[in-house]
């Protein structure tokens, strides 16, 4: 292993003390009362915190997720804990902290301290995905012996400080996927810049909205970058030519900004350049020869201004090649033969061009071929191997317009091939509870999941190229003593921003769930980097999702968990051997359990009030008690409050068995009848479907009227679409949760029986799981279609929300199903703007209406559109068709607004012409490349074998 400077070894030394810390931990002194004080204070408006976290002695009592020396902090790494909160300039007494790792903590937000400045030892600061905004402080370049800056996949706004030019030893500086905005900071006289990092390996700025041009400053021949990665920005004007100083650099990514000029031709000496990301821009004049970049793999230029040109010979020299993206570059003439022979040729993108002549491909050519896309170009006549087994498109050549051609390769293909997904080893799969999945080896669990995201892939890949990762990724994982089982790849797609993707799930060894220092190693392993994934795969980033499955989870920090499971137990088998001994029935061993229970539950109280009729009849839904209740929030304390409404507020608990749930608690004067709140629990308890949020349970006890429903991981829609939860969502995803819901909705009004209208659809009442998928919730003001007076509607107060309100509805009281339909509506225009209804003191609906031309490319609406959409605007397909079933949906006249079937089917047209199964679970694209086998990938991006350990993390390693 070769050692980069000074900075790394300040991060080994720092692990490895933290590693001796969790051994010697037994005699751990007591914590220096300067760090204890500061830590609490810091952590004292946190939520979630780990249960251990009790008294004043962090060190002697080995606090979940802190390392010290002696009686020093010297490491705080609470990766994925759930946590919420805010960081306070408390953070600034911990002198002696080192690292700082607080990774995938969506719920913690607000700015940075500018305090953190003051941290002098600090050697990693590892925020990502987190939900944190405002600007990045310009104290940040006090932290001068950082190696390891990670903020990316956070909210942070304003420019990126120049002062990070002081942080000398930072090795990666990974700002990518935040709102930043401005121009790229190089020095001058006494202000610092990028341009001073000589020994920097990582720049990551990618998913920002940077401005300005590249300064030619920012590059210089002392540089040792390794990754230049500024995709998806603004920044204009031409590639500077001082690029072509920076030897050492592997992967380059300029790719979707609006760049212009031509392409400086002394790029061709950057001779160890794996992966160049230069499309979706203007460049110009003619495509470089590039014939000295001969380790290149990847190779996009796609989308770009180029003069017309030959097709270049020199690219047949490039004998490292895997994949050319060429489409729309102003290629002319015939494609030479000799080409498709580079050995590792796998996928050749060349559509939309001038290519004519006779397309060859005949006896010498790469066996890993897998696509070629060759469609709108000018292609007379094709002679063919008779084996070859590559997807070939050739749809809109002239080739394919002679009337008696009927070849496969003449239809309009947009679907490249289906994705890989690990597969299980077993004949048949288990049967596991709804929140479980079944592992590879078809054992039922709670898996660690997330998205793994390949900034710069040098192959689109193929089954063994994503075998090798699995198999590495256990064996790692394995090797650093994490309880750990098996692990999966599946839906592998290429996201908005070229970047390949795919879901992880870490299946745990031993038990079920991952207990919450197996999550903090996982996340802490993905998090750092100190994972490397082996030769061919380029620089990635995790984004893990939250885990909730681990014990204690929202315990508040003063309360014994074991005690509370064991009062619950205890408390519950003294009320079963009562009722037995009472009843004194004989059952069956076996059922007595379950019967007993039954006979405890609700509905003596149901008839003690007299008025409610029958005992409700359910469906899997449960009777809890006011004190089961009480003691899943933590007696519904302020801590556990989740939202609040009208109707009083909604908490999060956990139940005794460690399920997660959502309460919802009416308060006095909101109550209902007991017929209607029974009426509503057992119409809830029927309602099952994919796209609803299921009721889990009840309370109507000493005059509580209490709805359990299952807990949605990742909150409302409308968080995420304004950016409040840090998900981001892209085109893809929106239309798998307009999909979703809309699915959901059908099931209410075509389905369920008997039907009902929602009657308050609306963004915060669509609710996301882990993994995207959209859960309909809040039936809260549902009425049955059954109450009808025989007319199709049914007449009622009017209720719903300002802005997605009927107007039909709201002037004649008369409420159809037609109504959810105009509600609905409104949610696409949010989902295509990312506005309220309505916001600054317009509407939604006449906004759209006013700024359309019907006319014009995305119909003209860009000053409208979410931004964050319009950063790629290539991949925005069926935006119109989406506006379109939008506003027919919101029509005056609800009889000309489709049915929530329509409204379905429509969308499901949409996302396949956007390349997406319909049918797939979450937001997978059919962009998905199954590429050709892999054989041997020299990827020289081996020296970040620098940020792996080799077993000295701060984790669960006990030899
Ligand atoms: C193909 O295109 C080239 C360049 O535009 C042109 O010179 C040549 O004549 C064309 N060949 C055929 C067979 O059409």
């Amino acid at each position: 292993m070769r050692v980069f400077g000074y900075g790394i070894m300040g991060l080994r030394i720092g692990l490895f003390v933290a590693f001796i810390c969790i051994k010697i931990g037994d005699i751990a002194a007591q914590t220096n009362s300067q760090d204890s004080s500061a830590l609490l204070a810091l952590t004292s408006g946190w939520r979630n915190l780990p249960p251990n976290w009790t008294g004043r002695d962090p060190c002697g009592n080995r606090w979940e997720g802190i390392t010290c020396n002696d009686s020093r902090i010297t490491a705080i790494t609470l990766a994925n804990m759930g946590l919420t909160g805010q960081l306070t300039g408390d953070l600034a007494s911990l002198s002696e902290l080192q690292i700082l790792d607080l990774s995938y903590n969506r719920g913690l937000t607000g700015p940075l301290p500018q305090s953190i400045g003051r941290l002098s030892r600090l050697t990693s600061l590892i925020l990502i995905g987190c939900g944190f905004s405002g600007r990045i402080p310009d104290s940040i370049g006090s932290l001068e012996l950082v190696d390891n800056l990670s903020l990316n996949e956070n909210n942070f706004t304003g420019p990126v400080p120049a002062t990070i030019g002081n942080m000398l030893n930072l090795y990666w500086l990974d700002l990518a996927d935040n709102q930043l905005s401005g121009s790229i900071p190089v020095s001058s006289g006494d202000t610092p810049g990028l341009d001073l990092l000589v020994d920097t390996k990582h720049f990551h700025f990618g998913k920002n909205q940077l401005t300005g041009t590249i300064p030619p400053s920012l590059f210089n021949s002392n540089m040792t970058l390794i990754h230049v990665l500024f995709d998806n920005n603004r920044l204009t004007g031409s590639i500077p030519s001082s690029l072509g100083l920076v030897r050492t650099l592997e992967a380059i990514r300029f790719d979707s900004n609006s760049l212009s000029g031509e392409i400086p031709s002394n790029i061709n000496n950057l001779t160890l350049v794996n992966e160049l990301f230069l499309s979706n821009n203007e460049l110009s004049g003619p495509v470089p020869d590039l014939s000295g970049m001969n380790s290149l793999n990847f190779l996009d230029l796609s989308n770009n201004n180029f003069e017309a040109t030959e097709f270049p010979q020199w690219l047949s020299t490039l004998q490292s090649l895997t994949t050319l993206m060429m489409a729309r570059t102003g290629l002319e003439g015939q494609i030479p033969e000799e080409f498709f022979s580079i050995p590792q040729l796998q996928n050749v993108y060349l559509r939309d061009n001038q290519l004519n002549g006779t397309f060859s491909i005949a006896s010498n050519y790469s066996r890993q071929l897998q696509v070629i896309d060759l469609q709108n170009n000018s292609i007379r006549a094709a002679t063919l191997a008779p084996e070859y087994s590559f997807q070939l498109m050739l749809a809109d050549n002239e080739f394919c317009q002679s009337p008696d051609l009927n070849s496969p390769y003449c239809n309009v293909q947009e679907n490249l091939g289906s994705s890989f997904s690990t597969t299980a080893n077993c004949s048949r799969l288990p049967q596991c509870t709804s929140e479980q999945i079944s592992s590879p080896n078809c054992i039922c669990a709670y898996p660690f999941t997330g998205t793994y995201i390949f900034r710069a892939p040098s192959a689109l890949g193929n089954s063994d190229y994503f075998t090798t990762l699995q198999d590495h990724l256990l064996n790692t994982l394995r090797s650093y003593a994490l309880p750990v089982d098996s692990v999966s790849l599946s839906n592998i797609s290429v996201d908005v921003f070229n970047n390949r993707q795919m879901q992880l799930a870490v299946f745990p060894a031993g038990q079920d769930h991952f207990n919450r220092t197996g999550i903090i190693g996982l996340s802490f392993v993905l998090s750092n980097q100190t994972y490397k994934p082996p030769d061919a795969y380029g620089p990635y980033v995790f984004s893990a999702n939250f885990y909730p499955y681990f014990d204690g989870f929202i315990r508040s920090s003063n309360q014994s968990h074991t005690g509370i499971i064991v009062g619950a137990v205890v408390g519950g088998s003294i009320l079963l051997l009562l009722l037995v001994g009472a009843g004194g029935y004989a059952y069956y061993q076996k059922k007595r359990a379950k019967k007993a229970k039954q006979q405890a539950n609700p509905f003596v109280s149901w008839d003690s009030h007299g008025t409610g009729g029958d005992v409700p009849r359910l469906k899997g839904a449960r009777f809890f008690t006011l004190e089961e209740l009480q003691k899943s929030t933590n007696n519904f304390s302020e801590a556990n409050t989740v939202g609040s409404g009208g109707y009083g507020k909604v908490y999060r608990g956990v139940l005794s068995d460690g399920q997660i749930v959502a309460i919802k608690r009416s308060q006095l004067g909101s109550m209902q009848g007991s017929r209607e709140f029974k009426n509503e629990v057992e119409l809830l308890s029927r309602v099952h479907h994919k796209n609803l949020v299921k009721l889990v349970g009840f309370c109507f006890d000493k005059g509580e009227q209490t709805l359990v429903y299952e807990f949605i991981a990742n909150g409302t829609l409308m968080d995420s679409l304004s950016g409040m939860s840090g998900i981001q969502l892209d085109w893809v995803r929106r239309l798998m949760i307009t999909l979703g819901s809309a699915r959901g909705l059908q099931y209410l009004h075509e389905l369920a029986d008997p039907p009902i209208i929602h009657r308050d659809i609306k963004s915060t009442n669509i609710l996301l799981d882990e993994r995207l998928i959209a859960k309909v919730a809040d039936f809260g003001l549902s009425k049955l279609f059954g109450d009808t007076d025989q007319k199709g509607y049914v007449t009622t107060q009017v209720k719903g929300t300002m802005g997605y309100l009927d107007p039909e509805y709201f002037m004649t009281n008369q409420l159809t199903e037609k109504s959810d339909v105009f509600s609905f509506g409104v949610v696409m225009l949010e989902m295509v703007t990312a506005r309220k209804p309505i916001q600054d003191g317009k509407y939604i609906v006449k906004e759209i209406k006013e700024a359309m031309d019907r006319t014009k490319d995305l119909y003209s609406l860009h000053r409208v559109i979410d931004p964050i959409l319009l950063r790629n605007t290539t991949m925005l397909v069926g935006l119109e068709k989406f506006v379109d079933l939008a506003l027919k949906c919101v029509q005056d006249d609800g009889a000309n607004r489709p049915t929530m079937g329509e409204v379905v089917k429509d969308i499901e047209h949409i996302a396949k012409l956007a390349g997406m199964n319909p049918n797939a679970d979450s937001t997978t694209t059919s962009q998905s490349y199954e590429g050709a086998s892999g054989g041997n990938f020299g990827h020289p991006y081996s020296d970040n074998s620098l940020f792996q350990y080799s077993g000295s993390i701060p984790l669960t390693r006990a030899e």
